[in-house]
């Protein structure tokens, strides 16, 4: 990261590079953020067709205001539409801007690093700030809800569902007994006292999972994301490509989940000689595994550690 930029943009040429591959067409970046991906991929095209259609989607108005800053000298040279919305609206957003079917779609998804860097938004405990991790700040429920007015059933059960967290009970009991907690750094402290000793020899700090969850939980981040992924296929076009890129296994194994049954053909039992089921693949995959970034781009950029990129092409021909 750089004073200029304000978020290193996570395998930036293989983005690129697979939306070039991609036909001529709006290019929807659906987590715009500060335009990093958005602001290579619309180059890359206006280099490429002599024009660009751009439309970026941002549910947090400080990172769409950074976009839209970032974006503006591609005009007038390409068209950038940038929407504050949960991206899956896109439906309705590319109804609204009369877009039937798109050339390409990527999502980059969880948070930036302006939110982990703006101590003010409470997404990390290394930065103290208030409980707060809403990436849109008219979100109803904030962390500081959660830890201080939910049950400790819930609060477990939160702990559990994003984040896997095998100490979720002990953890819960703790919050609940050291209420009222007012900062991340408080309760980054409180995390990592009720975790046994052995367990907090391992890995990174022990609070890790539990802001990971708090945060899912905030910004109903899985909700958003099975609510999407359907109609990121369905609004390719013929050609159109989809990328994602997610940060840890709960994303990844939706997204694997979704591209696998959209590239799925016929799915009759092996015993019926003709096929009933008339399913044809809607996809194929651009990349057979997870790709991740290089050490060398880890190393430049840690925060880039965890990335796991999927791509799809929509085939010609089918619909569901
Ligand atoms: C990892 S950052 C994207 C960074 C961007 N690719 C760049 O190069 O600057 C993810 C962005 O997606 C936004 N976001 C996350 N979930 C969202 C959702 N469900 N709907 C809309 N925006 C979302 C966040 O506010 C954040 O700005």
């Amino acid at each position: 990261m750089t004073a200029s930029a304000p978020h290193t943009p996570v395998l930036l040429d293989r983005v690129v590079s697979l939306f070039l591959d991609a036909p001529a067409g709006v290019v929807v970046d659906a987590t715009v953020g500060a335009g990093g991906h958005a602001h290579a991929v619309t180059q890359a095209r206006l280099e490429r067709d002599g024009t660009a259609h751009l439309v970026g989607l941002d549910r947090d108005p400080v990172a769409l205001a950074l976009a839209e800053e970032r974006l503006a000298p591609l005009r007038p040279a390409a068209t950038v539409e940038l929407v504050r919305t949960r991206f899956d609206a896109l439906p309705r957003v590319l109804d609204d801007l009369e877009v039937p079917a798109v050339a390409g779609i990527l999502l980059d998804l969880g948070i930036s690093s302006m939110h982990i860097d703006a101590a003010e938004r409470g997404f990390s405990y290394r930065n103290d700030g208030p409980l707060d991790m809403r990436m849109d700040p008219d979100l109803p429920t904030s962390a500081d809800d959660i830890i201080n007015r939910w049950e400790p059933t819930e609060i477990a059960r939160v702990l559990r569902t994003y984040a896997e967290e095998r100490f979720a009970d002990r953890i819960s009991r703790a919050v609940v007994a050291a209420r009222p907690i007012t900062s991340t750094a408080a309760l980054a402290e409180i995390v990592r006292d009720a975790i046994p000793a052995a367990a907090r020899r391992t890995g990174g700090h022990p609070a890790t999972r539990t802001f990971q969850a708090l945060r899912i939980a905030v910004n109903d981040e899985l909700g958003a994301l099975d609510a999407v992924l359907p109609t990121v296929i369905d609004r390719l076009k013929p050609g159109g490509v989809a990328v994602v890129l997610s940060y840890h296994s709960l994303e990844d194994r939706r997204v694997k989940r979704a591209f696998a049954a959209a590239a799925t053909g016929c799915i009759c039992p092996p015993q019926l000689a003709v096929c009933a089921c008339g399913q044809l693949p809607l996809v194929e995959h651009l990349v057979r595994r997870p790709e991740r970034p290089s050490s060398e781009e880890v190393a430049a950029n840690p925060r880039a550690t965890s990335a796991l990129l999927r791509a799809v092409r929509r085939l010609e021909g089918p619909s569901r």
